[in-house]
């Protein structure tokens, strides 16, 4: 029962918080289609009619590159916006085919240095996140391959974190440090967060190699969360070729 102005104001804020998924796109493991998974998840979600918006969080700006962007030309990225001691806001490039993006560039590699010092710097992605919840369904976060500041404030900002698993024999390497990275979070810095699930990527039916793969990540990772079937074409869209 809603009785006060006041109250009804913080229902509703603490409701879009609540339904602002934000996802981290997260493996520590370089050319895992993390960036690709990002990018075509945005498009199907957008293409739902969800408000869509993809943060860039590597210094190699791949999404950014993937959406149409040249890195190098920017003049504002999300590292303006990390490093800002004047709440600058985050720059967003709107509508590239209906999904908005937060951009990154090499610049990005200076803000693993810089936060170090920052008073409470694991909270800086979520404090400059939180003036966008109201305006989009979905928060895509791309995460670079490594379990530095960068991920980790990626994570504490995250309601939940998807895991794209290359289908390889080396697939399940470096899974332990991963969980341990995850678990970390959630204990100390994000009760909340979520492991939405492990995502097969690169997965080919017809090589048994892949099969066997596909079959050891269902049965080691099965009782820690989703697995979800392997897609059959993973590409990116390639806007920028
Ligand atoms: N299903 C697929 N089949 C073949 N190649 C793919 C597939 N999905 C993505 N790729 C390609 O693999 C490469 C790595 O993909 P992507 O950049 O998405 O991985 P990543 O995990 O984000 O890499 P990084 O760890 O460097 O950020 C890209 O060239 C991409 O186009
Ligand atoms: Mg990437």
């Amino acid at each position: 029962m809603i009785w006060h102005n006041g109250v009804y104001f913080v229902q509703c804020h603490v409701l879009a918080v609540k339904l602002t998924k934000i996802i981290s796109l997260f493996n520590q493991a370089g050319g895992v289609a993390k960036s690709t998974t990002a990018q075509n998840l945005g498009y199907h979600l957008s293409i739902r009619r969800h408000r869509v918006l993809l943060i860039d969080i590597d210094p190699q700006g791949s999404l950014t590159t993937f959406m149409g962007l040249e890195p190098a030309d920017l003049e504002k990225t999300i590292y303006d916006a990390l490093v800002s001691e004047s709440d600058e806001p985050i720059p967003i490039h709107r509508d590239l085919d209906g999904i908005d993006l937060a951009p990154a560039n090499i610049l990005l590699a200076n803000a693993e240095q810089e936060l170090i010092f920052a008073e409470l710097r694991e909270f800086r992605l979520k404090e400059i996140l939180a003036p966008l919840l109201d305006s989009y369904d979905f928060i895509l976060i791309d995460c670079p391959p490594s379990l530095g500041i960068l991920s980790q404030i990626s994570l504490v900002a995250s309601t939940h974190v998807l895991v794209p698993i290359q289908c390889q024999f080396k697939a399940l390497k470096g899974t332990d440090s991963l969980l341990k990275t995850v678990a970390r979070v959630q204990r100390k810095l994000n009760r909340s967060l979520k492991i939405a699930g492990f995502f097969p990527t690169m997965y080919s039916a017809s090589n048994s190699l892949d099969q066997r793969t596909l079959e050891s990540i269902r049965e080691q990772l099965s009782s820690l969360a989703t697995i979800f079937p392997p897609p059959t074409s993973c590409y990116s869209s390639g806007r920028s070729s």
